[in-house]
């Protein structure tokens, strides 16, 4: 049971203002070093701390023997300071007493490697062991602390996940034995489901299935793909167990757990988000990507998605550079602001980092921090103190929320299935053509949200499907629906291919939309590795391309050479009040200018493109008509901005245009 109706009340109890601070960890400083923490938080405005996260060895150091001492003193000091508190369950770490009880419970990896116990988030799900030592400490925590006047919110396990998140032992083949029972009853069922005729596969008894660890050559992909529903069930059993203890122990503290939106492929965070009281993300940029911010954007977006459109906690990010990428790239001056500043305009009422103080031991001593190695001299702490002050500028846009005229389709079902081996190539990869489909979207300052396939769509003038290859019958009749509707949609190449059991629709390559689309995919034609091919309209494609025969569909684009010289590469038909648009190619967001643009006119969506497209646009709405307007250029030229409203940051009053400085952000409300 979800604790939603504390968002109707608020948002997390004692907390009146924009959250602003971090993952703290004193115990891995000296106490003296605690008093210096509280005074530069002072300092920097931080209002709002994570704690406890890694601390389970600490605080059940033998079995059943528990120390507080130093988490009461911690707390205390906190509360004294006035600062909030979010406090962990320490279960992604079991302590060292644990393994040495249950070293079965170490997780199976599918190439049979067991994993051992020295680092951190390693532990099969399915292990009773585990659950019981879980709810052990949590109980603990939440009898001791869960009517604390500190307390505004639990945060159990951290990242679930990540870094594994499947494990192939026996305790899990017989949890997802019984899982498959319940899915499909019979042994009947599940031999159709998994098409188990092929190659010699059929199951004459519940006991001989297995879990798919790696064979000699690909494994069954429908098996695979339960595998991977399963084991994302089993973590979230985990997640709801200790939720449900804090309920009852800690009634009107909402609960939550910090997600990976786009950085843990393995989480079906549809379902994560039905769990939660309130939405927490962490995100990182990617250095190796040289449009970050669009990846940041995207990810924030999402998150707001998940949350239903309310408000959200980025639970971590980090003030400069990370320590685990192949090359961790410091953060430029301004960066730390402009990427904070991203997460709130799209709707993040929390900001907060990992970690408070930079570590000097211990595998993550090179990542950045909020007070990092070089002290609170620095630049990187002066940028802080900046932030927080700029964060209580910016309060009045708490709870507002953040409006889209268009969606694109996400998921994660969809991204498993598609990730299987033996596909058509290995060149087309599902989230980079999300990422293409957004950053146009993004560059042309349209706000986007993200929906499963069959979530209610009507809200949207535009949709864009840009890859999904497995769709079930009632996300096909909901997107057929939604055109009749009046709305607009794009479906992008490989999409409508298989059913939930990852296998071909009837109907051809893409038979679970082709009555939709109104033409048939005859074949499949991926290009070889580079290859390109040139469209009408001066467009160009790559990676793969189609051989299309439309039905009553009217082709608005055509290939000019490539294997399907001559023939349909884009098609367009009316139903209802609607449109569907197919592109049978992988385009990039400058090229889907060409395809897009028409759509975009028939939805009555404007891009803004007389602007630079650097400079991130997007707005909050509150109450009584107030609307937000966060400009973040991330050129470094300024810009000038034709808008009128107030400063939220300085106070200026703007009459007609804003000048956004090079790297630098305005907020104004109008
Ligand atoms: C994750 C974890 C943190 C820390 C950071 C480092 O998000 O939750 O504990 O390891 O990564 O970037």
């Amino acid at each position: 049971m979800s604790n939603q109706s504390l968002l109707t009340e608020g948002w997390l109890p004692g907390v009146r203002s924009l959250s602003f601070g971090g993952d703290y960890n004193p115990e891995q400083w000296p106490e003296e070093v605690w008093a210096e923490d509280l005074e530069l938080m002072r300092r920097a405005g931080v209002n709002l701390v994570s704690i406890g996260i890694f601390s389970w060895g600490l605080l059940e150091p033998r079995p059943g023997e528990f120390d507080f001492g130093w988490l009461d003193r911690v707390i205390e000091g906190l509360h004294g300071a006035g600062i909030r508190v979010d406090l962990g369950t320490p279960t992604v770490v079991p302590p060292q007493w644990f393994w040495q009880q249950n070293p079965h419970v170490r997780p199976v990896m599918r190439d049979g490697t067991v994993l051992a116990t020295a680092s951190r988030g390693i532990c099969c799900p399915s292990s009773p062991e585990y659950a019981e030592a879980a709810v052990r400490i949590t109980t603990e925590l939440a009898s001791r602390y869960g009517d604390h006047p500190a307390l505004s919110l639990w945060h159990v396990h951290n990242e679930y996940g990540a870094p594994v998140s499947e494990c192939y032992c026996e305790v899990s083949a017989a949890a997802f034995r019984e899982w498959l029972q319940a899915r499909y009853q019979t042994l009947e069922a599940l031999n159709h489901a998994w098409g188990t005729a092929f190659w010699g596969q059929t199951y004459g008894e519940w006991a001989q299935v297995g879990v798919p660890a790696q064979s000699a050559t690909t494994s069954n992909p429908a098996h695979r793909l339960d595998f991977a529903r399963f084991s994302n069930e089993e973590l979230l059993g985990c997640f709801t167990r200790e939720r449900d203890v804090l309920h009852e122990l800690s009634p009107g503290i909402p609960v939550t757990t910090n997600f990976m939106a786009t950085n843990c492929p393995s989480m079906d965070l549809w379902k994560w988000s039905r769990e939660v009281d309130v939405v927490a993300n962490d995100h990182y940029l990617t250095a190796a990507d040289p449009r970050s911010q669009v990846g940041l954007a995207l990810d924030a977006d999402l998150t707001r998605s998940l949350a239903g459109g309310r408000p959200w906690i980025l639970m971590e990010h980090s003030s400069s550079a990370v320590n685990w990428q192949p090359r961790n790239l410091a953060k430029a001056p301004g960066e730390m602001a402009r990427n904070s500043l991203s997460h709130l305009a799209r709707g993040a009422d929390a900001i907060l980092f990992f970690q408070w103080r930079a570590s000097r031991r211990g595998a993550e001593k090179f990542h950045s921090a909020m007070l990092p190695h070089a002290g609170a001299n620095s630049r990187v702490f002066q940028e802080i103190v900046q932030l927080g002050a700029d964060l209580q500028g910016l309060d009045a846009v708490r709870g507002s929320q953040v409006k889209a005229q268009a969606a694109i389709l996400w998921d994660w079902e969809s991204l498993w299935a598609q990730d299987l081996d033996w596909r058509p190539t290995v060149d087309l990869f599902p989230r980079q053509q999300v990422r293409e489909y957004y950053e146009r979207l993004w560059r042309d300052k349209v706000t986007v949200d993200f929906a499963h396939p069959t979530a209610d769509l009507s809200a949207y003038q535009v949709v864009l499907a840009p890859a999904s290859y497995l769709l079930t019958a009632e996300a096909v009749a909901n997107l057929t629906a939604y055109v009749e509707g009046g709305g607009h949609l794009v479906v992008g190449p490989f999409s409508g291919v298989v059913d939930q059991d990852d296998a071909v629709h009837e109907g051809g390559w893409n038979g679970a939309v082709r009555d939709l689309l109104q033409v048939s995919v005859e074949e499949v034609l991926p290009l070889p590795a580079d290859g390109q091919v040139t469209l009408s309209g001066d467009l160009r494609g790559s990676i793969w391309t189609e051989d299309l025969l439309p039905l009553e569909a009217e082709t608005v684009v055509e290939y000019l050479d490539g294997p399907a010289a001559g023939k349909a590469a884009v098609t367009r038909r009316t139903l209802g009040s609607g449109t569907a648009t197919y592109v049978s190619t992988v385009l990039d967001h400058e090229t889907l200018t060409g395809v897009l643009d028409p759509v975009l006119k028939l939805a009555g969506v404007s891009v803004q493109r007389e602007l630079p497209w650097d400079l991130e646009l997007v707005s909050r709405h509150g109450n009584e008509g107030a609307e937000y307007v966060f400009a973040i250029n991330h050129a470094a030229t300024p810009v000038d901005l034709p808008v009128a409203g107030s400063d939220l940051l300085t106070g200026e009053n703007v009459s007609d245009s804003a000048k956004i400085p090079a790297g630098g952000v305005r907020v104004l409300r109008r």
